[in-house]
């Protein structure tokens, strides 16, 4: 999606922290409170039995290393994406914003992948974003999800709706989505937690986690520790370039919260890494592409995946069998004495891990 979203109102981290920590002793202790009551009415063990069954039925689908990326495919949609699941794919990104996406083409492939037998439902992991009035094309407002004049509120429950028929695969069993993806905060840190808010109530039911793309930093924190929150972001999905310092400081953060990191323009917007040193001399070695040299090395970060949006079906069955042929590499004799180093100077070419 080339929209740059801004967050118009920044705010200081560390501002921020503190009025959120005096916040959170509030919130836990009506936690407690909460537990209490519950204590009442059903013994422990019933309802650790409960929550455990609860939970399984209600866990997404494994989030995988590359997630088929489903932007600018237009009419093709549904034939990428099916030609995706076949090569492999268990991840398929797509976003409720008519202008870059096809959702409706996408959850078409996915119902013919499951209705011919190539995957089942609860092994894809399918995300897809609610996108905001500043990410969608107001001048052809009949491909909207929702009518960009009706409260905040509105515009998520029409939105949900859509992208919920769009995976809608059987007459018999309710649709749901592994992930939904907030596609960028709004203009102001209010509405970004109305809209949140208002996700969040289809969780764990309708839509299994939440996440948050195009974020910076301070308002990523804010989504995690704020006390206006109950569903924490499970996934975070940012640009991963030069601009943004390949997001060291976010991924570090990330990596405290074990939350994964999900990497777009990772081809696209680093033309020199592509060239460098340590991709090339990886791909040598390892006898890959040096688009799956670059793509091994982001996964090596840790707590990173990759949207891939490939519209070449050998790049995807490569893609996939490359990352593997790099961990094997990697475990190799030979690949003992140089992977290390490889990583190592990676990261210096990215300014550094923190
Ligand atoms: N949250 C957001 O705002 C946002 C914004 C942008 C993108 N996204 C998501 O990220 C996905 C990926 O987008 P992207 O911008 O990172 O770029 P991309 O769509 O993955 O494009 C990759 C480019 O690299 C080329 N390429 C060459 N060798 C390749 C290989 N081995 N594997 C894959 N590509 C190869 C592709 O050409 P071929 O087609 O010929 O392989 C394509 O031109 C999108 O589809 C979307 O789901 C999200």
């Amino acid at each position: 999606m080339r929209t740059t979203f801004r967050a118009r109102r920044p705010f200081s981290l560390i501002t921020l922290s503190l009025s959120i920590k005096k916040a959170h002793v509030k919130h836990n202790s009506s936690l407690l409170n909460f537990n209490h009551h519950t204590k009442l009415i059903a013994s422990p063990r019933s309802q650790a039995l409960f929550a455990r069954s609860f939970a399984m039925d209600m866990k997404p689908a494994p989030m995988p290393k590359l997630l088929y990326g489903t932007a600018w495919k237009k009419d093709a949609t549904a034939d990428l994406v099916l030609a995706a699941l076949k090569a492999g794919f268990r991840g398929i990104d797509t976003a409720a914003q008519p202008v870059h996406y096809n959702e409706r083409l996408v959850g078409a492939a996915v119902k013919q992948a499951i209705s011919s037998g190539i995957v089942k439902r609860g092994d894809v992991f399918i995300q897809t974003k609610f996108t905001s009035t500043l990410g969608q094309d107001l001048s052809d407002l009949s491909s909207l999800p929702y009518d960009p004049n009706a409260p905040l509120e509105e515009q998520v429950h029409a939105s949900v709706a859509s992208s919920l028929q769009n995976f809608r695969y059987s007459e018999s069993e309710e649709p749901y989505i592994d992930c939904l993806v907030l596609h960028s905060p709004l203009h102001t840190i209010e509405d970004t937690t109305t809209v949140w808010k208002t996700l969040e109530t289809y969780v764990p039911q309708k839509i299994r986690q939440l996440g948050i793309s195009n974020t910076p930093l301070p308002i990523f924190d804010y989504m995690c520790i704020s006390p206006a929150i109950t569903i924490r972001p499970a996934v975070v999905q940012n640009r991963f370039y030069p601009g943004n310092d390949w997001e060291k400081y976010l991924r570090a953060y990330c990596r405290e919260k074990s939350i994964p990191f999900q990497a777009f323009w990772t081809l696209t917007g680093n033309p020199q890494l592509l060239l460098s040193d340590p991709v090339q001399k990886l791909a040598d070695y390892a006898g890959v592409e040096r688009p799956v040299a670059l793509y091994s090395l982001v996964l090596a970060l840790g707590g990173t995946s990759i949207l891939d949006g490939t519209t070449n079906e050998s790049h995807m069955v490569d893609d996939l069998k490359g990352i593997e042929i790099v961990n094997d590499y990697a475990q190799s004799a030979d690949g003992q004495n140089f992977w290390p180093a490889l990583l190592a100077v990676f990261k210096q070419w990215i300014g550094g891990e923190r």
